[in-house]
């Protein structure tokens, strides 16, 4: 079980190491090797995403990745930007398949600054494909050109997706709403969109070949609304990149903390890159006050999608709703009356009850 570890920039070294100390502590052996990804490789390399991290990813089982980017890096030019690493990971690896669910700890209910009613009980997995969309359409760029009489400068991206790339993705998505609740719905913008059309259709067609599943549809500018109205009538979610980026920051809100979200981004053969759903928090960065959990599990999510450790997934998933109801937080999901803790003792506390 060979892991690549990306601590990369802000929070990230922090809360990886926690993730990291974790999987030492089961009863597994891992292989595991750190490399530079995002703002640091930039530093170090020149590059976001370097030749000898390449090898190591693509050698790699699994990668357990913290996060990149930071305001340091916002004025270098795009191939040097921290972002450009993360998605050229992603692309050479051919993670197309981002699993990003949205699950209300009981103990966290008050976090979330929707009514705990709305809230309560919430499930949600947003499945997002993640090498496609205006991520990396072509052509793009930003360049000057003769439009409306004007000399101007004029900025582009395009959108598309194939048949095949859709019909990937939505398989991913109705495949996991079978172990669930088995509703699926799909999230385009058809009526404006031609691109979007072709994602409904094929929607359809794959939706054909799970009878036992319900196959909805909702248009992204509805679906957000419906996020924030009633997020409980959601299942499993389905959506392209841009709108699924968007729309899982959006439901990682609803948890309260984004803190907590962890992600897997798997390629065909369940090689995956695991995330905390949020990003660097530069702001506090350094000061050890970081919440590690949406990182540990991610290392849980690791446990079950590459490795077949679904037991060993769900001890570390239990031990982070145990800490949970010990009392223990960090600064992002304090409330008065519990133990605030910094990043290292939500470590402790979880190897504690591992
Ligand atoms: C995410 C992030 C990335 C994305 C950025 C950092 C490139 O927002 O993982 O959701 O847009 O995919
Ligand atoms: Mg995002």
């Amino acid at each position: 079980m060979k892991i690549c570890v990306l601590p990369g920039d802000g929070i990230g070294p922090e809360i990886t190491a926690e993730a990291v100390r974790v999987l030492n502590a089961l009863d597994l052996k891992f292989e595991m090797e750190e490399a530079l990804l995002g703002g640091c490789a930039v530093d170090a390399t020149g590059n976001p995403y370097p030749e000898a991290t390449q090898k190591l990813a693509q050698a790699a089982d699994a990668v357990l990745l913290g996060a990149v980017g930071g305001p340091k890096w916002d004025s270098y030019p795009r191939e040097q930007r921290p972002e450009r690493g993360l998605l050229g990971i992603r692309k050479q690896l051919g993670l197309f398949a981002n699993l990003r669910p949205a699950i209300l700890y009981p103990e966290l209910a008050n976090a979330s600054t929707l009514k705990p009613e709305v809230v309560a009980g919430l499930d949600i997995l947003i499945v997002r494909e993640l090498t496609g969309d205006i991520y990396f359409g072509q052509p793009r760029g930003i360049e000057m050109r003769d439009v409306d009489g004007k000399h101007q400068r004029f900025g582009f991206n395009t959108m598309h997706y194939t048949e095949s790339e859709i019909r990937r993705i939505l398989r991913v998505a109705f495949d996991a709403a079978k172990k669930r609740n088995k509703r699926v719905c799909s999230v385009d913008k058809m009526n404006v969109l031609e691109c979007t059309q072709l994602w409904r259709d094929v929607a359809i067609e794959v939706g054909a070949e799970y009878p036992d599943v319900e196959l909805s549809h909702m248009l992204v500018d509805n679906a957000a609304m419906q996020l924030v109205k009633n997020p409980k009538q959601f299942d499993v979610m389905v959506t392209g990149n841009m709108f699924g980026d968007i729309l899982s920051d959006e439901a990682s809100m609803l948890t309260g903390s984004i803190g907590m979200l962890p992600s897997a981004s798997l390629d065909e053969n369940n090689k995956g890159l695991y995330e905390p759903s949020h990003g660097s928090a530069p702001d506090i960065a350094g000061k050890g006050v970081a919440n590690p959990l949406a990182t540990i599990l991610s290392a849980a999510m690791m446990l079950r999608y590459t490795f077949n450790q679904e037991a060993v997934a769900q001890r570390i998933e239990g031990a982070v709703k145990k800490v949970l109801a010990q009392g223990f937080r960090t600064g992002d999901i304090y409330e008065s009356g519990m133990k605030r803790v910094g990043t290292r003792e939500m470590g402790d506390a979880v190897l504690a009850v591992l």
